[in-house]
């Protein structure tokens, strides 16, 4: 653990081990100072334990960030948990889940993310308060994927007129790696402004109905994001935007939904080098966490939601000035603002 290489001074990690059910999860905080730790769980099926560690320490830190640029008073953490489940254990697995957050007093607040749903948060509520993206009242809570890809939406406007003087986005193209719960509702947004669309997902189905949906047209899996646009939105795991995927860009723009995009930080330098515009993923991508924030604080006027997820264009043009000005890759500026935010945090709290 405390070799791994993403270990980077997390509060705590703890693994579930639930026999009856066979959930095995790791929750891992990584913050706490500047509230509870807040972060989605995550099902997948990691080839190893350490995979699954190092996704749950990674996602846990990008959650702190990703808080903290949004201005909001939670810290960073992140359940994942080692898939599959068995199906007729699911409910079982979850109530474990539920009863393990629990245990954390809320230090840590969970909700859904990659592989589970807003019914699967409705069975860890009836064991655990913290708890959130649960069916909506009046507007707030639910899935937060919609406020994530409207997010997104706003990030890739704000780096359109960054980078290519754009104020709409009529015509540009746009490339989405990923169809899911985030890509879908993004090609949705990006079809209502008139994008042009390029999409591709493993899973053969998802393309063809955001094809038949929002005129997309289909790419290959393998090279979607070397497509000949002027956008591309990674928006299915992380580690899209490898070494060899930046050299080989030709877009102009990397924005999409996915986190932890970057590989590596020599990616991170090639995109610069390059002249492409990076939109810091946990910069744009924060839509459903403010929404699945303002559900846990009792928040009850969805403008004010709306108002907070708006200020991601803003903020992402801020950013990207600010990358421009100290010639440095738009994701170490964010990462260096985020942090010196949770160390303010971290220093009133203890002094
Ligand atoms: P999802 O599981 O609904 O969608 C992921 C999609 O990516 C699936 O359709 C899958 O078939 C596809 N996919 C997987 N590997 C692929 C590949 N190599 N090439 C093309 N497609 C591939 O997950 P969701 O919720 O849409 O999340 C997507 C990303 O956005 C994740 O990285 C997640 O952490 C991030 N995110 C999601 C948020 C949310 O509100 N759901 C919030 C912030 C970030």
């Amino acid at each position: 653990m405390f070799q791994n290489p993403c270990f980077d001074a997390h509060e705590k990690a703890v693994h579930v081990f639930h026999e009856d059910s066979g959930l095995r999860a790791i929750i891992s905080l990584h913050s706490t100072a500047l509230g509870p730790a807040a972060g989605g769980c995550r099902l997948w099926p990691y080839e190893s334990d350490a995979a699954a560690l190092s996704d749950a320490l990674r996602l846990s830190r990008g959650m702190s960030y990703k808080n903290a640029m949004a201005g909001l008073k939670m810290g960073g953490g992140k359940a994942v948990i080692l898939g599959p489940l068995d199906p007729d254990k699911r409910v079982a697995a979850f109530e474990a889940l539920g009863v393990a957050v629990d245990a954390l007093n809320g230090s840590y607040v969970t909700a859904e993310d990659v592989g589970v749903s807003v019914q699967d948060m409705q069975i860890v509520a009836t064991r655990t308060r913290f708890v959130s993206g649960l069916p909506p009242k009046d507007g707030i809570g639910g899935d937060p994927s919609p406020y994530t890809a409207r997010g997104v939406r706003l990030g890739i406007e704000a780096a359109a007129e960054f980078a290519l003087g754009r104020t709409s986005l009529e015509g540009l193209r746009v490339a989405i790696q990923g169809l899911g719960a985030v890509g879908s509702h993004l090609a949705g947004e990006l079809f209502e402004r008139g994008a042009k669309l390029v999409v591709a997902d493993i899973d053969p189905e998802k393309v063809e109905r955001v094809c038949d949906r929002f005129g997309a047209t289909p790419a290959p899996v393998e090279t979607v994001l070397l497509q000949d646009v002027d956008i591309v939105a990674p928006c299915a795991l992380g580690g899209a935007i490898t070494d060899t995927v930046a050299d080989a860009i030709s877009a102009r723009i990397v924005a999409g939904g996915a986190n932890n995009q970057i590989a590596s930080a020599s990616a991170g330098e090639t995109l610069l080098k390059r002249g492409i515009t990076y939109a810091p993923d946990y910069l744009i991508n924060a839509g459903g966490i403010i929404m699945v924030a303002s559900e846990y604080v009792g928040e009850t006027d969805i403008q004010v939601v709306e108002d907070a997820i708006a200020e991601i264009r803003p903020r992402t043009l801020d950013l990207l000035s600010r990358a421009r000005i100290q010639a440095r890759p738009a994701g170490e500026v964010a990462d260096r603002m985020a942090q010196e935010i949770i160390a303010r945090a971290h220093a009133a709290k203890t002094s």
